[in-house]
């Protein structure tokens, strides 16, 4: 009986605990120091060794990953692990999602939306385009970063009453992700709003020409101008608002990550986190549609942004298509169980097929300022709704 109780628990266990001991320090050294890179393909799947060039197979294919090779810790995986197995009945657990209150400040920010700008939105995605590439260890993608740093120092200077601060967020690869904060009465808890600042051509990544334009330099701008018109507006918030920038997106949302990861281990306390990833495109034919992702999103974060959409924008929200498995920076968020969200410029059936080639320019027929210009409306309002 004894015998036959444990057969059966080890061939339970064996079933779900698949898993191998933690990968070790020293291995991490090693196959870091050979340019390796640790992929995890699958929520339920231990990560696995890939050489630099697999990795870009991978993107090529249009298969997403987390690159965890920075932020892998093996000291955390024996109780990540156990958890990873457990995670498929949190993501549907509604007892966990965060709740927001209704949105109640229409008075306030309805005139702001006068104030935001298609033509500064013009003016700062053509210069980012103007870069050959914005890959993660090009120099034009590090000229990139430069470049968001100084312009959105350049806002915070114009308003130094709001004590706002940017920084560059420095990683193990060239090119820096940006943090500018605007502080509140109080510590906490963080209200973030990310974009990725990079670019990548996916056949020829180091090198290729990525204008990045829909991918992701709408939601770059978009913040960009967020943050300048909630500065302008003498925006004084009780809690803090952030806006990212985030460096290495397109080669496994490392830059993310890194930040997540390093907020989780200082113990941050954030509100909520709104990834605008590819605002511009509306596909030819198509009813305009801002596509909410339901899948590593908090399904009370998400409801709290139909509602803004509802209270605040021109046209409609609809449940999307699910994004899968690491989409975008959200992604980082949600695997630190914070709750975020992820507003797309469609359906994802209906976005933008130009993306992580040359083709990926405001030229595109479908590129439309009218309607990014909606997701710098609702990052303004989401920052103060959530914030003030
Ligand atoms: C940004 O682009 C404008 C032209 O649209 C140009 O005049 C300006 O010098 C550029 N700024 C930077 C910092 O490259
Ligand atoms: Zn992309």
């Amino acid at each position: 009986m004894m015998f036959q109780l444990s057969a059966y628990l080890f061939v339970f266990a064996s079933l779900f605990l698949t898993r191998a001991e933690p990968i070790s320090r020293k291995e991490l050294e090693k196959n870091y120091a050979k340019g390796l890179h640790l992929i995890s393909l699958t929520d339920n799947s231990d990560p696995v060794w890939k050489t630099e060039a697999e990795t870009l197979e991978l993107i090529r294919a249009h298969i997403n990953f987390f690159d965890v090779t920075d932020i892998y810790d093996p000291e955390k995986e024996a109780t990540v692990a156990l958890s990873r197995y457990a995670s498929f009945a949190a993501i549907d657990d509604i007892s966990i999602q965060a709740t927001y209150a209704s949105p109640s400040h229409q008075s306030a920010v309805t005139p702001l939306f006068k104030t935001v700008s298609v033509s500064n939105m013009q003016s700062y995605l053509g210069n980012l385009t103007a870069f050959n590439n914005r890959y993660y260890t090009s120099t034009t993608g590090v000229q990139a970063t430069t470049w968001i740093v100084n312009t959105v120092s350049q806002i915070a200077a114009l308003y130094p009453n709001s004590k706002a601060t940017v920084s560059a967020f420095k990683h193990t690869w060239a090119q820096s992700s940006i943090v500018a904060k605007i502080p509140g009465s109080t510590n906490g808890p963080i209200t973030i709003l990310g974009a990725h600042m990079d670019s990548i051509n996916s056949a020829s990544p180091s090198s290729g020409r990525a204008p990045g334009a829909d991918d992701d330099g709408s939601g770059s701008v978009n913040l960009i101008e967020a943050f300048r018109v909630l500065l302008a507006s003498g925006f004084k918030p009780t809690t803090p608002v952030e806006f990212h920038w985030y460096a290495a997106e397109e080669v496994g949302l490392r830059g993310s990550q890194a930040i997540a990861t390093s907020y989780k281990s200082s113990n941050v306390q954030v509100k909520a986190m709104l990834q605008f990833d590819m605002t511009a495109y509306v596909k030819p034919g198509v009813k305009e549609t801002i596509g909410l992702m339901p899948d590593y999103v908090d399904a009370g974060l998400t409801s709290f942004v139909a509602s803004l959409i509802d209270s605040y924008l021109l046209i409609p929200w609809a449940t999307s298509q699910p994004c899968g498995y690491a989409c975008s920076d959200h992604a980082s968020w949600y695997k630190q169980s914070y709750p975020a969200a992820l507003p797309f410029e469609s359906l994802f059936s209906n976005s933008n097929a130009n993306i992580h080639k040359t083709a990926d320019t405001t030229a595109v027929s479908g590129f439309s300022w009218t309607h990014t210009l909606e997701y710098a409306k609702l990052a303004v309002a989401f920052a103060y709704e959530l914030a003030i």
